[in-house]
């Protein structure tokens, strides 16, 4: 297992690119299945999510060839039966599901794990499969679905106990385009990359309406046609190096290019509230982040979209580690999602977490220490905590942020971070 020593204390400065969205790519990918015309997708990122999601289409029987950051899919004959080897490995693997719904009028996929941020309920999903007239049963770990009067529009409310399901809305509307009638999704998630995925059916014929906001109205059409599709800007990954430049760049700070502004208002403005300097270009196409003088702590509760990302909240917590201060951030959709704070106190963080809120005591610089990698998010937090740190941190199974960072190394290399990824046999 590879793993990444940062020596710390380096500034911060020069400008990279941001990869497009791992989140949008997945059922991107997967709703490529809803046609049997080729698809291209470009700006896939490199990371082995993308690659385990490419390896099921595979396994499906869709024909796949990859050049760099395009996709070129061709699913004319596939089967019904995604495999567990592949599925267990990735929970998004579980929006292979409308698409073979849709397509094939039966699927089988088996339950996902849970993971450590919490478990990973499927619920919301099964719901609205149901809903448009899909039966389930759940036998030997596995999720096996026919469709015997095939899909049905209807209106189904997918709220759970957190709110809104980014995945479930997805699976539920990628299941919807080819239902006869007419589905109405509410308490729809309302994230970007389900707006992309959105684009990505209507630009293949598909008729919706209402993506980005709770409510979304499918009409279903007889079949989709091909299309070519660019994948939109990696927001969490962008807000990741935002926080690295309020952490570690000099008084010019960084450039994050191949960005979307809108997309990262709730992370801007938690940025600006604790002191950080944060300037777009006019098409917000491209931001400079430069650190605080005085930077002061935050409150952050963590919301679905437009509210602020659960998949920030690391990083932010990384960034509260280091602002002297109290800071306080509750993560109503992952409670448990603070696996990360243990492995900071290693290296000096004051943190104490209770019942998903950590209440963060700033000290204004941690030092280095041997921690390892839990889950995606978690584990750029450490690097980011490990820029700051006095020393030399080893960051230990770095799989985890190889999962959704395109080539991390080579950007923090490129920002001027004093970083060395460890082959380990
Ligand atoms: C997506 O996961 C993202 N993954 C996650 O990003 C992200 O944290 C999450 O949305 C929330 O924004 C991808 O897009 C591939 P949910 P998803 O269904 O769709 C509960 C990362 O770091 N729930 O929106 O699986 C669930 O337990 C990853 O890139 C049910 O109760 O998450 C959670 O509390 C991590 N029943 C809340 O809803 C269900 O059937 C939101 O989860 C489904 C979910």
């Amino acid at each position: 297992m590879d793993k990444l020593i940062v020596h710390g204390g380096n500034t911060l400065s020069g400008a990279i690119n941001i990869s497009g969205a791992k989140n949008a790519s997945l059922p991107i990918l997967a709703a490529s299945l809803l046609t049997e015309d080729d698809v291209i997708i470009r700006r896939v990122p490199d990371v082995s999510d993308t690659n385990y999601m490419i390896q099921i289409l595979s396994a499906l029987g869709a024909h796949v060839e990859r050049s760099s950051g395009t996709v070129r899919i061709s699913a004319q004959t596939i089967t019904h039966e995604a495999p567990y080897e592949l599925v267990r490995k990735m929970r998004a693997s579980i929006c292979v599901m409308g698409p073979l719904l849709a397509r094939l009028g039966q699927a089988m996929v088996s339950l996902p794990g849970g993971c450590v941020i919490g478990d990973r309920p499927v619920d919301l999903h099964l719901k609205g499969l149901r809903a448009i007239g899909a039966d389930i049963d759940l036998e030997g770990g596995n999720m096996n679905m026919t469709t015997p009067n095939g899909l049905v529009g209807t209106e189904v409310d997918m709220r759970g106990k957190q709110g809104p399901t980014v995945l479930g809305t997805d699976n539920l509307m990628m299941a919807a385009v080819l239902a006869k009638g007419t589905t109405v999704i509410e308490s729809a998630a309302a994230e970007p990359e389900v707006v992309d995925l959105a684009n990505f059916l209507i630009s293949m014929g598909a008729k919706i309406q209402g993506a980005g906001t709770r409510t979304i109205t499918i009409e279903g059409v007889e079949r989709l046609h091909g299309t070519e599709h660019t994948i939109i800007p990696d927001r969490i990954e962008a807000g990741t190096f935002m926080v690295a430049g309020a952490m570690a760049a000099g008084p010019e700070g960084i450039t994050i290019n191949r960005i979307c502004k809108e997309h990262l208002e709730p992370v801007t403005e938690k940025l600006i509230e604790s002191g950080h300097s944060v300037e777009f270009n006019e098409e917000g196409s491209s931001v400079k982040v430069a650190p605080a003088s005085t930077p002061k702590g935050a409150r952050i509760v963590t919301a679905p979209h437009p509210g602020f990302p659960t998949d920030m909240q690391a990083q932010f917590s990384a960034l509260y580690a280091t602002t002297p201060g109290l800071s306080v951030i509750e993560d109503t959709i992952f409670p448990q999602r603070f696996m990360h704070c243990a492995e900071m106190s290693r290296m000096g963080a004051n943190m104490k977490v209770d019942n998903g809120t950590a209440v963060i005591d700033g000290t204004d610089k941690l030092s280095a220490a041997p921690v390892m990698a839990s889950d995606l998010r978690a584990s750029a937090a450490l690097v980011l905590a490990a820029l700051n740190a006095e020393g030399s941190t080893e960051i230990n199974r770095l799989y985890h942020i190889d999962r959704g960072y395109e080539h991390i190394d080579e950007k923090l290399l490129a920002l001027g971070a004093k970083v060395e990824r460890v082959k380990e046999r």
